[in-house]
């Protein structure tokens, strides 16, 4: 089923990601692109950001924090100089979808990136891709100088001068760090440093790059931003999920459409557009053509691994930035689904997650450097037939405990390594007892 309006997929033809081609700029402004720049050239920059402050849309990268909100946070102009970071580190396993974007229809966010310029009095902008995309780092620098080269930035930009300087958008490549996902630690590399993530506050709107204000966006929320401004907040919340009644304004909904990403055994693993609020069951089995033969759905990460895992009566979960009090993970993430069937050890995805973490984390907070690389040490064992009950008391006594929520670290990738183990024990805890219950002959002889 296509959706019948979509946002961020009009250009995209469906089908094989791998078969889909760039959209250029000619091709972007043959099919309206630019027009809600110009639009918002016209306007006034605090009505742009009231316009936004309006549609309620929400942060794509994960933490769904809504985008005109944080664009208000930012002190008013003092001489110096602002910032715009764009985040396409797109770092979380199994999440692809800010690669679709820039791959495919690169100025939908570049035309983002100049409105919230604009809107924000930001001279300067960086898009912050991952060292590894090699092939979409191209793609993007292409079409960003295409963007210069046909007045959107630059000397001769028609949004004119924009903070008393000429408006300027650079790519900058990452190393390939996960952490580098982190907005603050984002930031670090951006200034040529370590990526450690920074203690907050200041924040980012006050202190952000090179310590000056700064707004941090991801590239699906940036690419959105051209369809509100052309057809407004009204307009855009006649898709997704309108608040419920009884349910106070300044608690944000989930407005508008989200590119969800799918993978695992599904007969059509992509990324698909449709409204936010779908169902689990209908995106796989609508956009996923269902699961390949002989595989059945046992379990499903939502949102990257950092949101926890979805069990196997939640096959019917609405994917909507309220899921994380309705279905016990942190919140919406990524929404890209990556489905687990059932002949997957849910020991062997606990132990994978820890792993991951271990790695990934930066180092600088005990919780989590300790914390992720005993929960790994534990979860080997368990899984080899070597653990014991204590071991997975202490196992749940950890994954309770570490996180920036808790307030016992710096960043949420601690959060993230919690809610990863957490929801796997709490929704699989069956399978960990088996491992931890039987005699280590046992579980030998079934590995
Ligand atoms: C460990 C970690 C990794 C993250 N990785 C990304 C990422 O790759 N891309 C992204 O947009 N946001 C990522 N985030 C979220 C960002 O910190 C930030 O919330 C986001 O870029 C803000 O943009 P948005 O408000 O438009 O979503 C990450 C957060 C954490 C804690
Ligand atoms: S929580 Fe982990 S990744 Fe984040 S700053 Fe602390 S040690 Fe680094």
């Amino acid at each position: 089923m296509a959706l019948d309006t979509p946002i961020l997929m009009k250009r995209i033809p469906q089908g094989n990601v791998a078969n889909r081609q760039t959209v250029w700029y000619d091709g972007y402004v043959a099919t309206g692109g630019y027009a809600a720049l110009d639009k918002a050239i016209a306007m006034e920059p605090s009505k742009i950001i009231d316009e936004m402050k309006a549609s309620e849309l929400r942060g794509r990268g994960g933490a769904g924090f809504p985008a005109g909100m944080k664009w208000s946070f930012l002190p008013p102009p003092d001489g110096g100089h602002r910032f715009l970071a764009v985040n396409a580190d797109e770092s979380e396993p199994a999440t692809f979808k800010d690669q679709l974007l820039i791959n495919t229809d690169p100025h939908m966010m570049i035309e983002g990136i100049a409105i919230c310029m604009k809107a924000c009095h930001l001279d300067t902008a960086y898009v912050y891709i991952r060292g590894e995309y090699h092939h979409h780092r191209v793609t993007l620098e292409k079409a960003v100088q295409e963007a210069w080269d046909n007045g959107i930035f630059g000397e001769k930009s028609r949004m004119g001068q924009i903070n008393g300087r000429t408006p300027r958008l650079f790519v900058q490549r990452g190393a390939g760090a996960y952490i580098c996902g982190e907005e603050t630690a984002l930031l670090e590399s951006l200034e040529g440093k370590r990526g450690w993530p920074r203690n907050k506050p200041p924040f980012p709107a006050v202190s952000g790059a090179f310590a000056r204000p700064t707004v941090i966006n991801n590239v699906e929320t940036l690419a959105t931003v051209p369809a509100i401004i052309e057809n407004g907040a009204a307009w855009f919340k006649t898709h997704g999920v309108a608040r419920p009644e009884g349910v106070p304004p300044q608690v944000p909904a989930s407005y508008g459409t989200k590119l969800y990403g799918i993978s695992g055994p599904v007969n059509n693993p992509g990324v698909f557009e449709d409204h936010l609020g779908i169902k689990l069951s209908a995106l796989i089995g609508q956009h996923g053509k269902g699961m390949r033969a002989g595989k059945q759905f046992k379990a499903a990460f939502h949102g990257g691994i950092s949101m926890g895992v979805l069990g196997t009566d939640q096959y019917d979960a609405v994917l909507d930035f309220d899921i994380g009090k309705r279905c016990g993970v942190l919140g919406l993430g990524t929404a890209c689904v990556t489905v687990i069937p059932q002949d997957v050890s849910m020991v062997a995805m606990a132990r994978n997650c820890a792993r991951f973490y271990s790695h990934e984390s930066c180092g600088q907070c005990t919780p989590c450097r300790e914390g992720s690389n005993w929960a790994y040490k534990l979860l080997s064992r368990i899984e080899a037939g070597e653990g014991t009950t204590a071991d997975l008391d202490l196992l749940s006594e950890l994954a309770g405990s570490m996180g920036s929520m808790p307030g016992s670290t710096i960043c949420g990738l601690a959060d993230g390594t919690s809610w990863a183990i957490r929801t796997i024990l709490q929704k699989f805890w069956n399978e960990f007892e088996d491992k931890v219950a039987k005699p280590r002959f046992v579980g030998l002889a079934l590995r």
